[in-house]
């Protein structure tokens, strides 16, 4: 039996790698970060949304935000804790931010993430999440939802060195289960084409600066 005790142990030791991972390297991938039971209803969750509720993502925020098929080709639902999974994971997600604050202090405000559905084609070009002065994403985070991932099916995240994007440094498979989380200024990243559909849910800390004199809004 999983008892609540097991539950936050579990979430507690994964807590401590990131923060570990984040001081040494900025990146952090992490198998079986989380519960089960809750990738599996995180999983159906997406799985048994309507396929409108699901929209072809877009890049760039507010006015320049447009959508580019040969850019980035994932649909996405932006997650707001109105499902008692959803709260569960946003939970999780809070438990991670208030440890990093304590021990890295690194001023994270909210946290932000959406459902990805990457269709058989889909892919995402290199990128990276955040401009340095420009935007207030400070923390990436990827978790992937993807039982019986094989080599096959492609969708590999490929993390590249902040310092020669030409260089890999990572290539991460996105199986059910494993947690990615990076800097997001600093680490250009690319999702290879998968062969099969592919779930995850990428989210982002922020930390509370104001652009051009102007409270920044949540997305
Ligand atoms: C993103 C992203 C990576 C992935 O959504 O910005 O880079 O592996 N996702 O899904
Ligand atoms: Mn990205």
């Amino acid at each position: 039996m999983i008892t609540a005790e097991d539950t936050v142990a579990q979430a507690l030791s994964t807590y401590e790698r990131v923060e570990d991972d984040i001081a040494n390297f900025g990146i952090s991938v992490i198998p079986n970060a989380i519960p089960s039971a809750m990738l599996t209803a995180l999983l159906h969750r997406v799985t048994s949304m309507p396929k409108h509720a699901l929209n072809p993502a877009g890049i760039g925020r507010q006015v320049g935000h447009q959508i580019n098929p040969f850019v980035r080709r994932d649909h996405i639902h932006w997650l707001d804790g109105d499902s008692p999974v959803e709260s569960t994971w946003l939970n999780w997600m809070n438990g991670l931010k208030d440890h990093l604050n304590r021990s890295l202090m690194l001023g994270l405000f909210s946290y932000e993430c959406h459902f990805a559905q990457y269709r058989p084609g889909g892919f995402y070009k290199k990128h990276r999440d955040a401009f340095k002065g420009q935007a207030n994403r400070r923390l990436s985070t990827v978790l992937y939802l993807n039982p019986n991932w094989q080599p096959s099916s492609g969708g590999e995240l490929v993390v590249f060195d902040p310092a020669n994007d030409e260089v890999e440094l990572r290539r991460v498979s996105p199986s059910f289960g494993t947690l990615v989380v990076f800097l997001s200024e600093d680490f250009p990243h690319e999702v290879l084409p998968a062969n099969h559909m592919r779930y995850s849910i990428a989210g982002w800390y922020r930390i509370n600066n104001s652009i051009l004199n102007r409270i920044d809004p949540p997305k």
